[in-house]
């Protein structure tokens, strides 16, 4: 018998080599429940941020967006490095917390106000992140960011966030985040982009599908949740990014992340 990595295993390792795998399936299986929403044969509507959404979000942002897991380490280096100490890390469109917990990671200390309109996601950072809540590192806040007040912020997070707000609102909504935050302070903007050479496009999404079947996502999996999404998420291209943030007052504006078609950038004052 050979192992995943095609290794002849002894017998007695054999046992204990399906004993692991069997408890990685089953933890897998605990902790993070595998995203098939998209699997059903129901027709797709617009995508919603619900329990059912947020009962597999974890799993779907995993195989969902390359480079994830490294992703969110990295944004903790440079929230590490520009979050002015003392002051509140605003985490906006929080979700289940991932971001914020990626920032307490590195910076312990932080006080973050997680906010998210969806009561769904909330819920579910409230339970991953007890520990915190209890212990008022972390507030989360139900609310429409539109609607928010955001003051002395030292860092602002919108990780894959912005592209939900309608286009037409983003200037006006990056202009009061960057007059929110204290001197010095920065703000980590990180989307899906689109590209306007049809030639890179092509490249990129593709290499995007790619990594979703790679994933274990089918082709019609792939095909539904985008057509669920096409309605709510509206990517922009990485110059109209950029152009904007500075027209909001950023002054200094740098691409720190991007993989296929995933991009983060840092804007400071
Ligand atoms: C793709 S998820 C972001 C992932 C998240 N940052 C993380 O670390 O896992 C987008 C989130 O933004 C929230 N959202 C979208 N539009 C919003 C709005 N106008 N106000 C507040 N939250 C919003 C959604 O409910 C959803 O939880």
């Amino acid at each position: 018998m050979r192992d995943a990595f095609g290794v002849r295993a002894r017998p007695r390792l054999r046992g204990a080599l399906s004993r692991l795998m069997q408890a990685r399936a089953t933890m897998s299986d605990i902790t993070e429940p595998t995203d098939n929403l998209f699997a059903a044969a129901a027709p797709p509507s617009d995508f919603v941020f619900d329990a059912q959404v947020a009962r597999v979000f974890p799993d779907m942002l995993r195989r969902s967006v390359p480079g994830w897991p490294e992703l969110l380490r990295l944004l903790g280096l440079v929230a590490a490095r520009v979050a002015v100490p003392g002051q509140p890390i605003y985490d906006l469109g929080c979700s289940l917390g991932a971001t914020s917990a990626a920032l307490l990671a590195r910076l312990p200390q932080a006080r973050i106000v997680a906010v998210d309109n969806a009561p769904a996601m909330l819920d579910g950072l409230r339970q991953r992140l007890a520990e915190s809540v209890a212990a008022g590192r972390v507030t989360p806040v139900c609310a429409e960011i539109m609607d928010l007040s955001v003051t002395n912020a030292g860092l602002v997070v919108l990780n894959l966030t912005l592209q939900f707000i309608p286009p037409q609102e983003r200037l006006a909504l990056l202009r009061r985040l960057r007059q929110g935050l204290v001197p010095g302070g920065g703000l980590i903007l990180v989307e899906k982009v689109l590209f306007p050479d049809a030639e890179a496009e092509a490249l990129l999404d593709g290499l995007h599908q790619d990594f979703k079947r790679a994933q274990g996502y089918s082709a019609l999996e792939i095909a539904r949740k985008r057509a669920s999404l096409e309605a709510v998420l509206v990517p922009d291209d990485i110059e109209t990014h950029e152009q904007r943030l500075r027209r909001a007052g950023f002054r200094r504006v740098e691409r720190w992340f991007q993989c296929f078609n995933f991009v983060g950038w840092l804007a400071r004052g």
